[in-house]
């Protein structure tokens, strides 16, 4: 794996793999009831609840995440239609993932993108991931991050 993301992160010790965080929750309630042999792109996976969720609705859940706790604890659930990843957004090795997906569910869309270019690779790599009519599905909160970098600012300023 390249090294584009939080080095920080990929140490960080995964409170959410015990407390799933509320957007997350909020999320997957409003999901969860639409799926129907659906495929899903589940974009950290923190404890896989929307996997653990889905899964019998759902034709098959991929997932990936940059912590190894939460890519062993979904490996080790052992869900026959849900596979884990261990992989960056920003990287062009998201492209290397093996189906194309109705819905691609990223409740941090924009929270950890260090700038706009990042966003924006993140952003083309999902859409490359995407099927026709699929969709991106984030939370609000997820979404507040991409304006506070300087060079974005930057950037919707000329
Ligand atoms: C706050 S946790 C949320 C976990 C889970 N979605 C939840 O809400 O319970 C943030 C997630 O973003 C993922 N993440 C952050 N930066 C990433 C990157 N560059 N590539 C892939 N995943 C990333 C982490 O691996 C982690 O799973």
């Amino acid at each position: 794996m390249n090294t584009l993301y939080n080095e920080d992160l990929r140490n960080h010790n995964a409170s959410w793999i015990d407390n799933i965080t509320n957007d997350q929750i909020e999320v997957n309630d409003w999901l969860v009831p639409q799926i129907n042999k659906h495929n899903i792109l589940f974009a950290g996976t923190g404890n896989s609840s929307l996997a653990i969720q889905t899964h019998n609705t759902a034709n098959l859940i991929d997932g990936f995440t940059i912590i190894r706790s939460e890519y062993d604890l979904g490996v080790k659930l052992g869900i026959p239609n849900y596979r884990v990843y261990y992989v960056d957004k920003y990287s062009d090795e998201l492209l290397g993932l093996p189906n194309q997906y109705d819905f691609i569910v990223d409740i941090n869309l924009s929270s950890y993108a260090k700038d706009i270019e990042c966003f924006a690779r993140m952003m083309n790599n999902y859409l490359a991931l995407l099927k026709p009519q699929g969709k991106i599905v984030s939370h609000t909160n997820g979404l507040s991050y991409v304006c506070q970098s300087v060079r974005c600012i930057s950037y919707y300023s000329t």
